[in-house]
């Protein structure tokens, strides 16, 4: 299916999903404490997408090919948990770090994006991961524009990680989005300037760097979906979705409580 260029009512609403996804956010950070389970934090968030908001998780049940159904409504990794961890009864304790990612469909229309989250007082070491991996993001959004090109968003997050010390996972990427929760094109987070797609105006799509403290190798666990290093580093990611206007970008996963973009 080629990359699908959405309307302006068509933004509009995915404007309104993606304000949700990020209130899902504002609304669990309170509770992301030491002492809760990240099942806990799951049904938090499920409860307030399908009894206050009216939205649906699209993880929930989500079923690509090749995968099982995926049995909750939210994402949490922990730190060497790279993406797609399942939330369990595992219990957040000082120290750690633990990626939310959230998708909510309303209307039938997607919202996807995710933050970082340190429970208590994070080492300099992971807070320096989480940082740059939020920086990566930004400056990967700061490429969109019309007339410029995938590999431009790829190379600029590459570039800062690896300039870092750290290391980009490669098997997942971001990804068009829209009525569909994972369509083209693929946004992948290395590559070179200069190459890959050419964006248009009215393309929504998400840009979502893995970035890894050691190796970028990777492992799937055992319950067919918890992706994590295989070095057992730590791990971070954020994600928004964004969308090319007439003159630049727009990020539609904007809330009341979305951090501030980075200063530099
Ligand atoms: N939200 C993830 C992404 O950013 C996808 C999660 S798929 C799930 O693309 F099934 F694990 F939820
Ligand atoms: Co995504
Ligand atoms: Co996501």
């Amino acid at each position: 299916m080629p990359i699908s260029i959405k309307t302006v009512p068509e933004l509009d609403a995915m404007r309104t999903a993606g304000r949700l996804a990020s209130e899902v956010l504002d609304f669990i950070t309170p509770h992301v404490v030491a002492g809760i389970t990240t099942a806990e934090l799951d049904r938090l968030c499920h409860d307030y997408m399908v009894d206050v908001q009216g939205t649906v998780p699209a993880p929930l049940n989500y079923c690509p090919p090749g995968y099982q159904p995926y049995p909750k409504s939210i994402c949490t990794s922990v730190n060497h948990q790279v993406c797609h961890g399942i939330p369990g009864d595992r219990v957040l304790k000082a120290g750690d770090i633990v990626n939310l990612d959230i998708t909510v469909i309303k209307d039938g229309w997607h919202g996807d994006t995710s933050r970082m989250f340190v429970v208590g007082e994070p080492s300099i070491a992971a807070r320096r991961l989480c940082e740059t991996a939020y920086e990566c993001l930004w400056l990967g959004i700061d490429q969109v524009r019309p007339g410029a090109r995938l590999g431009d968003i790829a190379h600029a997050i590459q570039r800062h990680a690896e300039g870092r010390g750290f290391s980009i996972v490669r098997e997942f990427c971001g990804h068009g989005i829209g009525r569909r929760f994972h369509e083209e094109p693929q946004i992948l987070h290395y590559g070179k300037p200069g190459t890959g797609e050419v964006l248009l105006p009215g393309m929504t799509f998400t840009i979502e760097p893995m970035l890894n403290a050691g190796r970028r190798e990777i492992r799937e666990m055992a319950d067919g979906w918890t992706i994590v290093t295989k070095d057992h580093s730590l791990s971070a990611q954020w994600e928004h979705t964004v969308c090319v206007t007439d003159t630049g970008v727009e990020v539609l996963t904007v809330s009341g409580a979305s951090p501030a973009r980075p200063a530099h």
